[in-house]
């Protein structure tokens, strides 16, 4: 098996059987949602619906980037679409590297024969781009798989770690600059678990994302996964990276473009969480996978049971539809507010 999909495939046995928990929380305990113990709602008229990059969604969730380019990954990536599709929620596909250098892997990041309508996000990672990739990649990407957008991933934390890694992070900014104005399809920045801060979050919106994806400290980190790897480095910096809950926040202060969450958002409260704080929608990996390389019914019901906690928290703070909800008043409390008092 070429290299890429030899630590593809290690990558999804380690998250799956290894302690790849972020040894710092993402911050969702220091979050308050004020309850309403009058709400005055029908709970079955809460509308989670909202619309995302033109395509509608019966909540503000997605399946975020994981795999793609072995036989395990197929069967990963059709259970996680079909069971969207029929959720009405959003999918991203784990980096297309591989099927780009090898033509024969296309069949494991397709999914438009179990999920033809459903919101699909390609992702490339961004290192590729100083070693050549460009425009012409990305469209490729996206067509091939029918996608409606690209996920331009960062992972500098994982790829220094590695022995293997990318070390040249040199032009990406420009790079992604440049791809915006020419690729003709929405481009998202999304970080891997380390976060992304109101700074950089700038930069991209002046290059041009149409989001960005904070993927925070606090959920999976890819830090851990490589120390798995044959990376002593790698658990050194196991708690690296920005918690979600502040990234978000910050995020939110100095862009106008939507932000996605995602990096240890495990439930439906979470993820409640993360749009109160100012999150258009949120991505979750993970518990998904957890769920895909079982079956897709019963990663549908996962997703049924992250949008059911959304609705619950939605209806107990008194609001009927996700722009009321994120109107709502947050209490920040603790390590997630110190943080945030000294940006
Ligand atoms: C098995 C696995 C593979 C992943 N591969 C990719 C990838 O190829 N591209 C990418 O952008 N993110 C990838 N991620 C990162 C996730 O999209 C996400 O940003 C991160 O895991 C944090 O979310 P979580 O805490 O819900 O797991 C992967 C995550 C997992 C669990």
């Amino acid at each position: 098996m070429p290299e890429t999909e030899n630590r593809k495939s290690d990558h999804i046995k380690i998250v799956l059987s290894k302690d790849v928990q972020h040894k710092n929380s993402a911050g969702f305990e220091d979050v308050m949602l004020i309850h309403n113990a009058l709400p005055e709602i029908d709970f079955d008229s809460v509308d989670t619906k909202i619309e995302f990059l033109g395509k509608k969604l019966a909540a503000p969730i997605m399946v975020s980037g994981m795999t793609g380019g072995t036989p395990e990954a197929e069967k990963i990536n059709k259970n996680l679409a079909r069971a969207a599709e029929e959720t009405g929620i959003g999918m991203g596909v784990g980096s297309q590297r591989a099927m780009i250098e090898n033509g024969k892997l296309l069949s494991t990041y397709s999914v438009r024969d179990v999920a033809p309508s459903m919101l699909l996000i390609g992702n490339i990672g961004a290192a590729q781009f100083a070693k050549g990739y460009g425009v012409d990649k990305c469209r490729k990407a996206i067509e091939l798989i029918k996608a409606d957008a690209i996920a331009i991933h960062l992972n500098a934390a994982q790829e220094l770690v590695q022995p293997e890694g990318d070390r040249n992070w040199k032009g990406i900014l420009s790079a992604i600059k440049k791809i915006t104005k020419e690729l003709g399809y929405p481009l998202i920045v999304k970080e891997t678990g380390a976060g992304i801060s109101g700074d950089v979050a700038k930069e991209l919106e002046a290059a041009g994302a149409k989001a960005v994806d904070v993927s925070g400290a606090g959920g999976t980190s890819w830090t851990a996964v490589e120390s798995f790897r044959n990376s002593p480095v790698g658990d050194t910096f196991n708690n690296w990276g920005i918690p979600t809950a502040v990234a978000i926040k910050w995020c939110k202060k100095t862009v106008k473009i939507p932000i996605l969450a995602s990096g240890g958002i495990y439930n439906g409260l979470d993820a409640a969480k993360a749009i109160a704080l100012g999150a258009s929608a949120c991505t979750i990996a993970r518990p998904f996978l957890r769920t895909a390389v079982v079956s897709y019914e019963k990663t549908k019901l996962e997703m049924e049971r992250v949008i059911r906690e959304l609705k619950i928290a939605m209806f107990l703070t008194g609001s009927r539809n996700i722009e009321e909800f994120q109107k709502k008043k947050v209490i920040i409390t603790g390590k997630t507010k110190e943080f945030l008092d000294q940006i």
